[in-house]
């Protein structure tokens, strides 16, 4: 007998081979890799992505042959770049990146071009798609010509036209790691389900855009800078976040489905915020965030999940709060690439059921 699960929670909705999510209560890992080996060893991400998408750790050659299609797939056709200036600096950049994405699939779309392909060309070109637009607004180049293949580098040199240290990059590789993949997400559950239609790569991926986009999934980064930057001081942001509790809204960067002790991935990055905080002792921004940790820790029993030190780290790094989530969503397409390929492999079409609630049966 069925029974309706307010937001399918707890719901079974899939197998998959590709990750698992707090099944120690704090643990997650990818295809059998924990989180904590591949970020205590710097692996890089593109190696990461190459593992979660085609399902095995790559050997040295694959390595240089992933990388090597990475770097030749940054570049983006003319015709993108005119649709890309053609989008006004008002935009939201989750929608540039998603119209930039969808046009490319025009161009390039699957059946024209092998799955190899289209799955390079989605892993390389997003921070080109973000860094273009975003640049163009601001009347500056966008370079494509960074030498080495690490994407989280990459994007850096592309939006700021200059080499980032290796503390930026390895602080990207990092994120890049955490951000690529999460099982049954609310995204990577929306490519699966366009993928069980037998649609296209490009429409899963553009459609999962759509779904990371929202506050409640990968926009929490955004919103707790925004709610860091509310506050002037940690005795500020205390009394600040008893006084959201008591109105009971919602601390963005807390809670989360699926981890009930601890979210791994957020003593990860917070390691690299305070990195930053130490060489940026005026600002006073990781102090305010770990002093809301400590009011949630107390008062909600809640720890932050991966966003929110994301929030003060990707700050520091002198990087626009609109582009945070769209970083989330160039590690992600690696997650989203290896569900769509997971669900066609093993395809049913994804059609639930419902608990009807509306008028019995009358005339019009
Ligand atoms: N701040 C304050 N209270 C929170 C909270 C938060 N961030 N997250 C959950 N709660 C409270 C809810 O108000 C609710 O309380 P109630 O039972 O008294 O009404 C209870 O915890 C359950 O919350 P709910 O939203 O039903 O949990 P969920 O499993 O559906 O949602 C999240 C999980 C992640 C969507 C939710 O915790 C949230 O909205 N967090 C903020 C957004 C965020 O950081 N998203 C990124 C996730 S990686």
């Amino acid at each position: 007998m069925s029974h309706y699960a307010p937001g399918l929670e707890g719901v079974i909705a899939g197998q998959t081979a590709i990750c698992t999510v707090g099944r120690e209560g704090n643990d997650l890992l990818y295809r059998g890799y924990s989180i904590v080996d591949l970020c205590a060893k710097n692996v890089p991400w593109e190696e990461v992505a190459f593992m979660l998408i085609w399902g095995g750790k790559p050997t040295p050659q694959q390595a240089d042959q992933c990388r090597g299609m990475i770097v030749s797939h940054r570049g983006i056709p003319d015709s993108l770049k005119r649709v890309l200036e053609s989008i006004p600096a008002s935009a939201t950049p989750m929608d540039v990146l998603r119209t930039g994405w969808s046009f490319l699939g025009n161009i390039h779309p699957e059946g024209a071009a092998d799955e190899g392909e289209v799955v390079s060309r989605l892993v390389a070109s997003g921070p080109t798609i973000i860094a273009w637009w975003y640049n163009h607004h601001r009347g500056q180049a966008t370079r494509i010509d960074y030498p080495h293949a690490d994407q989280g580098g990459y994007f850096l040199h592309a939006l700021n036209g200059k080499m980032p240290s290796d503390d930026e990059r390895r602080l990207m590789n990092t994120s890049m790691i955490l951000y690529s993949e999460h099982a049954f997400n609310a995204s990577t559950f929306t490519a699966r389900v366009v993928t069980s239609t037998l649609s296209d790569m490009w429409s899963a991926i553009v459609a999962a855009v759509g779904a990371l986009k929202g506050p409640l999934h990968g926009g929490a980064n955004e919103e707790a800078m925004h709610l860091i930057l509310k506050f002037k001081s940690p005795d500020d942001a205390e009394r600040g976040v008893l006084e959201m509790l008591a109105k009971k809204e919602k601390i963005m960067g807390f809670g989360h489905r699926a981890y009930k002790v601890r979210d791994p991935r957020s003593d990860l990055i917070r390691h690299w915020a305070a990195k930053l905080a130490e060489k940026h002792r005026d600002l006073p921004y990781m102090a305010i965030a770990e002093r809301i940790d400590q009011v949630m820790a107390r008062e909600k029993k809640m720890f932050p999940n991966t966003d929110f030190y994301h929030a003060p780290a990707y700050y520091m790094s002198g990087i626009p709060i609109p582009l945070f989530t769209p970083i989330f969503a160039f590690a992600r397409v690696a997650g989203w690439i290896a569900h769509i390929r997971e669900q066609r492999a093993e395809n049913r079409l994804i059609r639930p059921t419902e608990e009807y609630t509306g008028p019995e049966k009358r005339e019009w």
